[in-house]
């Protein structure tokens, strides 16, 4: 089957790419390249033998979506991946982002009603929820998101189910990601992120390499065991393995509108990914506490029991795992 990632040379969409293949699958990526590298399409090819056909395009850009079904009009499902992800940059520039990550979705839906493409997988995310004490996260909790990053993946959740509802024979699963972290295991695909990092592990990466001081912890006053923050780590080829899991669901059924969390099910602090990363890479990460980041929450951590059931989805990783192969990647490409 030809599965059409956008944004398949970003973290999430390259490392799923790798999936798709090895599952048998034609991987068809498009990306603009705001945020990846085109080296990473020759990476994709030296894991698996196979190249990805390759559109150097913007999704927001409908005439390159037209050309690109056009050549390629058997393709069965699309996954979303495109779009911008920077919480803080959302913040100052809104309405790129509304445009970037909205006009990219409905772009897709109209193409794919023309070529009577009838499966989408969306990256949604966790911060979708609105602030719980209750944990962990269950798929039918109360939504509301606090920033205009956030508001694009709620909005466009809304955008979809609106859709399915409009077309009952259009499949979509919308799949909330909590934090993926870790690289592929040959060490050729992780997360590279321009600049000085704003997520937890790129940054400790980097401090691990010397090419930061120090990590800043946000936090050690929150009510969780050891005051810092606990979030849901899940390492990237589990998170990439998800998206085979959906997509094996729609072959098999006529699925509606679906939404599965993409988590462990466990929480873990910033002291444990400190402590993990340090005792399995040797003593590397030194830290200092600071105060809390404004927007952070105490404990975000996702109920994977939904995607279990009717997924089959099912997390191998370790922590371990997960620092280990992050520290290779950022050895291996140190710039
Ligand atoms: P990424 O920035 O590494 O990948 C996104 C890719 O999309 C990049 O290669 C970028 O060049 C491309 N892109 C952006 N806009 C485009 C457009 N208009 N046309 C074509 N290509 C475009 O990000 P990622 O971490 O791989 O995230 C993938 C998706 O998952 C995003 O939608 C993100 O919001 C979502 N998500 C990510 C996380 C996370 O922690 N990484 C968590 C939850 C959800
Ligand atoms: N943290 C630090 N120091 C740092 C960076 C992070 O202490 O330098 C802490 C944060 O305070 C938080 C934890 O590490 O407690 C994780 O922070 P990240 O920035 O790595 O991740 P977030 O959970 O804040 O947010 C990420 C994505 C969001 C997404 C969310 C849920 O950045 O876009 O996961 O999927 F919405």
């Amino acid at each position: 089957m030809k599965i059409l990632l956008t944004g398949g040379l970003g973290y999430i969409g390259s490392h799923t790419a790798v999936e798709v293949i090895n599952s048998g699958n034609e991987a068809i990526i498009i990306d603009n390249l705001s945020n990846s590298k085109i080296e990473v399409l020759d990476k994709i090819e030296k894991i698996t033998g196979r190249r990805p056909k390759f559109y150097q395009d913007d999704v927001c850009d409908i005439s390159a979506l037209k050309k690109l079904f056009a050549e390629n009009p058997d393709i069965f499902a699309v996954i979303h991946f495109a779009g911008f992800k920077a919480v803080g940059e959302s913040c100052k520039e809104p309405l790129k982002y509304y445009k970037n990550n909205l006009l990219s979705t409905l772009n897709l839906l109209e193409v794919m009603e023309s070529y009577q493409c009838k499966n989408f997988i969306f990256s949604s995310s966790a911060t979708v929820y609105a602030v719980s004490e209750i944990m962990p996260l269950e798929e039918d909790f109360p939504l509301g998101a606090s920033n205009p990053y956030g508001r694009t993946k709620l909005f466009n959740e809304e955008i979809l189910k609106d859709y399915q509802s409009a077309h009952p024979d259009f499949n979509v699963i919308l799949l909330r990601y909590f934090n993926p972290i870790g690289a592929h295991e040959s060490g050729l695909l992780g997360e590279d992120p321009n600049g000085i990092p704003n997520n937890l592990m790129p940054y400790i990466c980097k401090v691990a390499t010397g090419e930061l001081d120090h990590l800043n912890i946000f936090g050690n006053d929150y009510k969780t065991k050891d005051g810092t923050g606990v979030r849901d780590y899940i390492h990237i080829m589990d998170l990439a393995n998800g998206h085979i899991k959906a997509l094996e669901k729609m072959t098999k059924e006529n699925v509606g509108l679906k939404i599965y969390n993409l988590g462990t099910g466990t929480g873990y602090s910033v002291l444990d990914i400190v402590n993990t990363f340090n005792k399995v890479n040797g003593n590397l990460v030194k830290y200092e506490f600071t105060s809390r980041r404004p927007g952070d929450i105490a404990e975000c951590y996702a109920s994977p029991s939904k995607a279990e059931k009717e997924l089959g989805f099912k997390t191998t990783k370790s922590l371990e795992d997960m620092c280990k192969s992050s520290y290779q990647y950022q050895k291996q490409n140190k710039k």
